[in-house]
């Protein structure tokens, strides 16, 4: 995918859908489906973007038993979809199983691996369990998916450069938890804006409400485009093997 930037369309209804879609194009943005309107409306948009040209990164995070999961990321794949995810929690045996779901296409969809959701902080952690720092969980994990054969994490842009130097620039980090400066923060908690992430040598940027919500979303879109346009990351070191 050319464009940086992944739109989360979180709507669940088609026209929604439709009048924003008809305001982008597949060069500008790649568009991200989540539960809400894969729920609403099921997998028809997914095949509706895909037909237009648009990466979509179909994003159901399964978390299942690995059977299940396999089974989803195949029909997933079916769809045409560019990348699909699953929760790193469900384990290696999981994620091995998803990535095996996917196949060995030459364009095959690629898996990425959800760390710790961009709105749990530190305390939301606690609350299930976990008594690590964030950044520490997620590095975990992201070694996790590595060595499971996930091609990259979700993660938080804060925790970007660290997978970088630990993983290599190739294990690709999608981030959502993205604000350009000024917006609302709503239920994310993890947040950086678009300039701040890309320095942190985010792969991917996941942005939702900031655009969908906006008056003008194309100018929101494109102004974030410009903006990151003008940033460079520069790798630090490029280990294959992660090593927490
Ligand atoms: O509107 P906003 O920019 O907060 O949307 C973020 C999107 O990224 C939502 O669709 C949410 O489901 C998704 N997401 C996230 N945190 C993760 C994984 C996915 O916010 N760790």
């Amino acid at each position: 995918m050319k464009s940086k930037i992944i739109v989360a369309l979180d709507f669940a209804s088609e026209n929604h859908l439709i009048s924003f879609v008809d305001r982008v194009d597949p060069e500008l943005c790649g568009l991200k489906i989540g539960k809400e309107l894969f729920t609403a409306l099921g997998p028809r948009p997914v095949e509706m973007l895909v037909k237009k040209g648009f990466s979509v990164f179909l994003d159901l995070k399964y978390h299942d038993i690995p059977n299940t999961v396999e089974r989803a990321c195949a029909a997933a794949r079916d769809l045409g979809v560019w990348m699909v995810n699953v929760h790193a929690l469900g384990g290696a045996e999981m994620i091995q199983a998803a990535r095996s779901g996917l196949g060995n296409a030459p364009n095959r969809s690629l898996l990425t691996a959800v760390t710790i959701l961009t709105s749990m902080d530190a305390a939301g952690l606690r609350t299930i369990g976990f008594n690590l720092e964030p950044v520490e969980m997620v590095k975990r994990l992201a070694c996790l998916a590595q060595k499971s054969g996930a091609d990259g994490v979700v993660c938080s842009a804060n925790e970007a450069k660290e997978l970088n130097i630990l993983f290599g620039e190739n294990f690709i980090k999608v981030t959502p938890g993205i604000r350009p400066s000024g917006s609302p923060t709503d239920d994310q908690k993890r947040i950086m804006t678009p300039s701040e992430a890309m320095e942190q040598g985010a792969d991917y940027l996941v942005i939702g409400r900031p655009i969908t919500q906006a008056q003008d979303p194309v100018s929101v879109l494109t102004s974030v485009m410009r903006d990151i346009d003008t940033v460079s990351y520069t790798h630090l070191t490029l280990p294959t093997i992660c090593s927490v």
